[in-house]
């Protein structure tokens, strides 16, 4: 095997030690290769770790070897001829350490250069088609607030990743469009709307905030207006049509605010709110009670879980439905209507009990697979976040204790890089386009807010900075931004087109060390992608961006790109660079600027 066979230099190393394995230990044909990147890359590219456990499962056995470094030998033996490899080693107990060669990893770049980065998109983690996202969600009439921001960071990302994959990927906002608060601003809205609800128009719901605190304090502090608050819900449950016109009003307001921030951010989603499954409920609750996973408790109806210790309450005791009932009805809806290979949902972690509960209960139900660990389609993830907390480790507030408007902390984040942008051109004495440079602040600004969340491993809480976010230096994206800027750079200032070099038959040349580096650096891409999905961790990703980033700058510094020999390699290596850069901004959601 002289070329790069597998979709990774991970799977070409396992099925040549899965070769050299099934050829020295034919009594073992199951055994599965473990390779792994090194952590120390003073010792090697990548490890394989076949021969303690292999020892192991040999012991006792007729001509066992005597010990984990014998086994490690008779697999490096039995290794098949390959151009993969340029080196090994036995370290330890029987580690074996393994250096990639530079043509081979050459030839992974080069398929690259020629057929794009698709040829990198790692295999997805089990057989899916089509998934399911739901994040993002807010609810209407309520702020939505920093912690709908992640998700929504968060999801897209995964989306992204997913799609990339090959997924048909279906980005669901499941907002809180129904329930009881309706009931407290419809009342309000028509108490205090001159000529009552019937006259209210847009102005009435124009501020959503106000109406939502107003309606809130009276609905605590007054007796009589709460029972008129239930009444109104029950109106609109039954489809009166002003309270329906008045719901719709402030659908529409809430939805308009969203969609600012959706803009901005450059998400899209698809709107199905839980007012979308009302009409299922009844049946739902039916059908999980009639199966015996719902049973009455106290007069709910409730689905009580092994290992758990409260219910997941189907249907409130005074008949009415919940958070917990729409979830049921939109897993069962997801599955059966949407024929859902993996649905995920993207939300903080204090809901971790709550999904559990859902997924549990649509195992008994038979809507999904009793295993909960199989990843065979259908399959569910909850995927949780921590908060988002101020820069003094409290919770994210403004100085007069508001909370924060996702709107103002994009204006910030972008009007910083626009000064910086600016201050820079300036000492430059270089022209200003003011379009231009409002364009390049936006993606500036709003990547440096989504990276700066992404980097987090998803299930810390983290201190939200501007600060820190907008340093030049380090693991931020407006360094990273400048990294890449500066590469485009590099390419543009040589006067050469990489399209003209790869169709003149130019080619990567893998030589000096830090090339190698480089290339490994880059070929690794998949990995870190694979990685990525098995966990659904996207700092997986920005981890391997600056990673590449640095080697990057190694390279750069020791090898001189234009003017040499190896012009038109280097160069190649280069765009290389630049464009798996570009790809994981875009997986993150970022827009990459080639000028600063
Ligand atoms: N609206 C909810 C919230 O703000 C999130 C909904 C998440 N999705 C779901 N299917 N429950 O917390």
């Amino acid at each position: 095997m002289a070329t790069a066979a597998g979709n990774s230099v991970k799977a070409d190393l396992e099925a040549l030690f899965r070769a050299a394995i099934g050829a020295a230990f034919p009594a073992l044909p199951d055994a599965e290769p473990m390779v792994a990147a090194c952590n120390n890359s003073a010792n090697g590219d990548y490890q394989c770790n076949n021969a303690m456990p292999l020892f192991g499962r040999l012991k006792g056995k007729e001509g066992a070897p005597k010990a984990p470094r014998d086994v490690a030998t008779a697999i490096l033996a039995a290794l098949p001829e390959n151009g993969v490899l340029a080196s090994t080693s036995l370290a330890g107990p029987g580690f074996i350490n393994i250096r990639v060669a530079g043509d081979y990893v050459a030839t992974r770049i080069n398929n690259m250069l020629q057929n794009g980065m698709g040829v990198w998109a790692p295999p997805l983690p089990g057989p899916y088609k089509r998934v399911i996202v739901d994040f993002s969600s807010p609810n209407v009439a309520k702020e939505m607030h920093v912690g709908h921001l992640r998700s929504t960071i968060l999801g897209d990302t995964i989306c992204n990743v997913l799609e990339f994959c090959g997924a048909d990927v279906v980005r669901l906002n499941h907002i809180g469009d129904w329930g009881t608060q309706f009931g407290m601003l419809i009342q309000h809205m028509g108490e205090v709307t001159p000529g009552g609800l019937d006259a209210a128009g847009d102005q009435d719901v124009s501020d959503l905030m106000a109406l939502y605190r107003a309606s809130k304090a009276r609905f605590d502090a007054e007796e009589d207006f709460k029972l008129r608050a239930r009444e109104a819900v029950t109106r609109l449950q039954s489809g009166d049509e002003a309270s329906l016109a008045a719901w719709r009003r402030i659908c529409d307001a809430s939805r308009r605010e969203f969609n600012a921030i959706y803009s901005r951010l450059g998400v899209t989603l698809k709107e199905r709110g839980e007012s979308f499954y009302n009409p299922m409920l009844k049946d739902v609750v039916g059908e999980l009670k009639e199966l015996g996973v719902a049973v009455e408790s106290e007069g709910a109806t409730c689905v009580f879980v092994e290992g758990k210790e409260v219910p997941l309450i189907v249907q409130k005791s005074d008949g009415g439905y919940g958070y917990a009932s729409t979830d049921m009805a939109a897993i069962k809806q997801r599955l059966e209507g949407e024929g859902a290979d993996w649905i995920v949902y993207v939300t903080d972690v204090g809901q971790a009990e709550h999904f559990g509960l859902v997924f549990a209960a649509a195992r008994r139900a038979g809507w999904l697979p009793k295993d909960e660990k199989s990843l065979e389609p259908p399959r569910v993830s909850h995927v949780g976040f921590g908060l988002v907390l101020g820069e003094d480790g409290k919770k994210f507030k403004t100085r007069s204790g508001d909370v924060v408007r996702l709107v103002e902390l994009l204006d910030e984040a972008k009007s910083r890089c626009a000064d910086t942008i600016r201050a820079r051109r300036e000492e430059a004495g270089e022209p200003i386009d003011e379009a231009e440079l409002e364009a390049a602040a936006c993606a500036m600004g709003y990547g440096a807010v989504k990276y700066a969340d992404l980097k987090n491993s998803r299930l810390t809480n983290y201190r939200f900075s501007f600060d820190a976010m907008l340093d030049l230096k380090g693991n931020t994206a407006v360094y990273l931004q400048y990294a890449h800027a500066r590469i485009a750079s590099i390419v543009r200032k040589s006067g050469a087109d990489p399209a003209a070099l790869l169709a003149e038959g130019g080619q990567v040349e893998l030589k000096h060390p830090k090339e190698v580096a480089l290339g490994l650096a880059l070929a690794r891409f998949p990995e870190a992608l694979e990685e990525m999905l098995q966990d659904l961790v996207p700092n997986r990703i920005t981890d391997y961006l600056y990673s590449l980033s640095e080697a990057f700058n190694q390279f750069y510094t020791e090898c001189k790109v234009v003017g040499g020999e190896e012009q038109t390699s280097r160069l190649l290596l280069c765009e290389a660079t630049a464009r798996t850069m570009r790809k994981c901004f875009e997986l993150l959601g970022i827009t990459p600027l080639y000028r600063i």
